[in-house]
C-alpha cells in the first residue's frame, strides 16, 4: 500500500490553516493553495499565531515551530500540488466550488492519489463523480481548533476502496490524532448527536428554561463539557450549525434536526458568533457579556 508522503490542502481558512499546520508539524511536506496571495498570506499568519501560542503554553517546541514552518508552501496555482499523494479539501461548503476543484484537480493528480473532503454537512458521495475516482474519494473531518482537538472522522461512502480507507486512517494516525471510522450519512458521528444538543439549548432559551448563562455553566460544571453549548455555538459560528443543521433536517426529515427560528433570525441579524463580534454573546467586551437577545 502506498504510503502517503505530500499533502495538498485546498483553502487556507481556519480549518485549511489548522489541517496545513498538524501536517506539516507530522512531517509531511504541505503545500496550501488558496485562491489569492493576500489569502495564503493570512493562512501563514493564523499558523505562526497558533505555534506561538503553543510555544507561550509550553506545548510546542522552537524545533517543532522550524518543522512546521519548513515543510509549508503556499500557492494560488493548483498546478503546483500535482505531486501531492493526498488532496484535503477544506474550501467554502459549496458543491459546485468543491466539485469544480475537485474535477481540475482530476487532470492533473496522480492516479493513486487520494481525495478528501473536511465537509461537515455535505454528502461525499455527492463529490465522488467529479473526482472521477469515486474508490479513491472519502471524507476526512477535523474538529476546530485543529491543532487541539484529538478527534478525526474518516468517512468512507458507498464506493470508498477499503485501501483508500486505511490510508486515511494511517495518515490520521501519523497526524498523532485520533481517527474514528464513520459512514457518509449527514453528521457522521460527532454532529449527529452534537447538532442536536445545541438546538435543544436554543429551544431551551426560548422557552425560558434558564438564562444563556446559566444553561452554558449547567452543562459546563453539570456534564463536564469544556464549554456549554451557547458559548460553543458561537465558536463553531451560528451560521455554519444553521447551515448543517438544514442538510441534516433535509436528509432525515426529523424535527430533531430543524433550525430554530430564535437561530435562524440571529444568523439574518448577522449573529454569528466569534468571528462577527456578536452572537449569544457580545465579544466587544472583555470579559464577552450575553447579548440581549428581546427574550
Ligand atoms: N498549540 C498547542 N497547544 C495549545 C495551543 C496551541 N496554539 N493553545 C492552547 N494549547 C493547549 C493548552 O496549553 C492546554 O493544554 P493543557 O490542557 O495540557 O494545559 C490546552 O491546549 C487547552 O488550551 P486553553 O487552556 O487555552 O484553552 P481551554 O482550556 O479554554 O480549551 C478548547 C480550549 C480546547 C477550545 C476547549 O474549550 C474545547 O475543547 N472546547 C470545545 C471545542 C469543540 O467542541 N470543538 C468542536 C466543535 S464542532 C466542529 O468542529 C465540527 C464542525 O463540523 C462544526
Amino acid at each position: 500500500m502506498k504510503k502517503i508522503r505530500k499533502v495538498g490542502v485546498l483553502g487556507g481558512g481556519l480549518m485549511g490553516s489548522g489541517i496545513a499546520q498538524v501536517s506539516a508539524a507530522a512531517g509531511f511536506p504541505t503545500t496550501v493553495r488558496e485562491v489569492s496571495e493576500a489569502l495564503g498570506e493570512k493562512s501563514r499568519l493564523a499558523i505562526e499565531k497558533s505555534l506561538a501560542k503553543g510555544i507561550e503554553r509550553g506545548k510546542v517546541t522552537e524545533a517543532e515551530r522550524s518543522t512546521t514552518l519548513g515543510n509549508l508552501r503556499f500557492v494560488t496555482d493548483l498546478k503546483e500540488l500535482a505531486d501531492s499523494d493526498l488532496f484535503i479539501e477544506a474550501v467554502v461548503e459549496d458543491l459546485d466550488v468543491k466539485n469544480s476543484l475537485w474535477s481540475q484537480l482530476d487532470q492533473i493528480a496522480r492516479p493513486d492519489a487520494i481525495f478528501a473532503s473536511n465537509t461537515s454537512s455535505l454528502t461525499i458521495i455527492a463529490m465522488a463523480t467529479a473526482s472521477g475516482r469515486p474508490d479513491r474519494m472519502l471524507g476526512i473531518h477535523f474538529f476546530n481548533p485543529v491543532p487541539l482537538m484529538k478527534l478525526v472522522e474518516v468517512v468512507r461512502t458507498i464506493t470508498t476502496s477499503e485501501e483508500t480507507e486505511q490510508r486515511a486512517l494511517d495518515f490520521v494516525r501519523a497526524l498523532g490524532k485520533e481517527p474514528i471510522r464513520a459512514k457518509d450519512s449527514s453528521g457522521f458521528v460527532v454532529n449527529l448527536l452534537l447538532i442536536p444538543y445545541m438546538i435543544d439549548a436554543i429551544k431551551a432559551l426560548e422557552s425560558n428554561v434558564a438564562s444563556v448563562e446559566d444553561i452554558d455553566k449547567g452543562m459546563q460544571l453539570g456534564a463536564g463539557h469544556p464549554m456549554g453549548p451557547f458559548t460553543l455555538l458561537d465558536f463553531v459560528g451560528l451560521d455554519t450549525v444553521y447551515k448543517i443543521a438544514e442538510i441534516m433536517f433535509t436528509e432525515y426529515r426529523e424535527s430533531r434536526y430543524a433550525p430554530p427560528p430564535l437561530l435562524r433570525r440571529m444568523v439574518l441579524a448577522g449573529m454569528l458568533g466569534r468571528k462577527s463580534g456578536k452572537g449569544f454573546y457580545d465579544y466587544s467586551f472583555n470579559p464577552p457579556r450575553v447579548s440581549s437577545l428581546g427574550l
